[in-house]
């Protein structure tokens, strides 16, 4: 709970739950990490969904936690797939910050689309364990696997005409130290530069979408926003952000209420409106209400769970479909996906109820997010920074047994076991 973390750091109440916006934070364990947690999720997909394995062509991997410098996660992954007779599936891993899951994800649409494919479904796995060191960062970690199924007639389609990027060279959030999992973080520039490769995307997709389709885009324009979620105020303000852009291409959109708070920042450069604590409030202020319909169904899990990096914004997703799967036909979701360094793309979904197990309401029964949040362990601050001590000191070592205690895991499960003298990793599921 990052209630009781606020209390045990000892900051002011209210500057995680209220500043950032979070509510709970996961962390793995020390029997798991990124490997179990992708191996989970891909045993249970094709478990659930009753898929062969045999009908997997592709396999894609984004994460940004180093395992090892090698060996792709997607690798470890083919145990699953060996087992029924298939290695022919093409695929490794894909890694920026938390961009990686979208990388993976876009090739295994554009591999679907294209003259290569042969007629299997792609599979995408995002899976992170984002940990910091002591400081202001730490309540903003997380962790969590996704796995998505690729493949034609889907209930999520892409309008990939519009996609549009912004990728820049920038020292924000990265991680050069090769002994540590910890990433050296400007936290301040990492936000200003997601704001500004936000804006930027933006406005590529909004010249996209009007030169094909003869009309301005507005935020009018799609039911749902869905943005990668570091912690849910970056949210807040992105949503915002959004509509100062609307405001400042004059979007019919905008009602005159909203033009005359915004009027006042109107002439600011570029720059200046990054710094405007004012504007900030303002534009958080009149886009409120617009916020609550089109942004805060898919905050449940980042808020829950912490920042997922590559899994954050498909975690975001996956709660939009959770929440509003009766109501999603015919609708369009627009996505922001930002990795540090810079890497970013916005995108947009169009859904359709689709045919059972993958109807919308099949997909939301699977997650079945209410049960999985209500299964979860609490941990007291004292554990949680024991754990990030005892990891610090596994991180990069060989020779050593976990704990095997599976006490708090559910069944099908997969953890770690051991690692040798030779670093080989070995996991078991429960
Ligand atoms: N009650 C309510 N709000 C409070 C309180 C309180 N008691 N105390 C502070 N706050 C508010 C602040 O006013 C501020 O709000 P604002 O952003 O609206 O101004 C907010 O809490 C954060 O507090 P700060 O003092 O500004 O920042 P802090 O030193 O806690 O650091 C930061 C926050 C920079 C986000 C840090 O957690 C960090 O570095 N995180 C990792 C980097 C990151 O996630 N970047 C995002 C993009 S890159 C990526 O995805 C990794």
């Amino acid at each position: 709970m990052q209630e009781a973390l606020e209390a045990h750091d000892g900051v002011s109440k209210g500057k995680y739950t209220i500043g950032l916006g979070q509510d709970c934070m996961a962390f793995c364990s020390e029997v798991e990490d990124v490997i179990s947690m992708s191996l989970t999720v891909v045993n249970s997909l094709l478990k659930k969904y009753n898929i062969d394995p045999k009908l997997i062509g592709r396999l894609e991997v984004g994460s940004e936690t180093v395992i090892d410098k090698s060996k792709s996660i997607k690798t470890w992954l083919m145990q699953i797939f060996e087992k029924s007779g298939n290695t022919d599936i093409e695929g490794v891993d894909s890694s920026n910050a938390c961009y990686g899951g979208t990388a993976a994800l876009l090739n295994c649409v554009n591999w679907v689309e294209s003259n290569s494919w042969d007629g299997r479904y792609g599979l995408v796995v995002c899976t992170d364990s984002a940990v910091y060191a002591e400081g202001p960062a730490r309540p903003t970690g997380g962790a969590a696997a996704i796995a998505m199924l690729i493949g034609p007639n889907a209930p999520i389609s892409f309008e990939s005409k519009y996609r549009a990027s912004h990728m820049a060279h920038v020292y924000d959030f990265y991680k050069p130290d090769l002994a540590s999992e910890y990433p050296v973080v400007d936290g301040k520039l990492s936000q200003t530069c997601y704001l500004m490769a936000l804006d930027s995307c933006y406005r590529q997709f909004c010249n996209k979408y009007e030169k094909i389709v003869g009309k301005q885009f507005s935020i009018s324009d799609a039911e749902y926003f869905v943005f990668h979620s570091p912690y849910n105020k970056l949210v807040q303000k992105s949503f915002a952000r959004l509509y100062y852009n609307d405001f400042m291409r004059n979007c019919s959109s905008i009602d005159d209420d909203a033009k005359e708070k915004l009027q006042p920042f109107s002439n600011l450069t570029g720059e200046e409106s990054y710094q405007s604590r004012d504007l900030e409030k303002a534009s958080q202020q009149v886009a409120k209400h617009l916020y609550d319909i089109k942004v805060q169904p898919s905050t449940l899990l980042p808020k829950q769970i912490g920042n997922m990096y590559t899994a954050s914004l498909y975690a975001a997703l996956a709660s939009v479909l959770y929440n509003k799967h009766d109501s999603l036909d015919g609708q369009r979701i627009v996505m922001f996906s930002y990795g540090s360094g810079l890497t970013s793309t916005m995108f947009s979904l169009r859904l359709n109820n689709g045919q059972h197990p993958f109807s919308l309401s099949n997909i939301a029964s699977v997650l079945g997010v209410t049960e999985k949040l209500q299964s979860r362990h609490e941990t007291l601050p004292e554990k949680f920074i024991d754990t990030l001590k005892l990891m610090e000191h596994r991180y990069g070592a060989k020779d050593f047994e976990t704990s095997r205690d599976t006490s708090l895991l559910p069944p099908g499960t997969f953890y770690l076991t051991h690692v040798d003298s030779m670093y080989r990793r070995f996991y078991d599921q429960k």
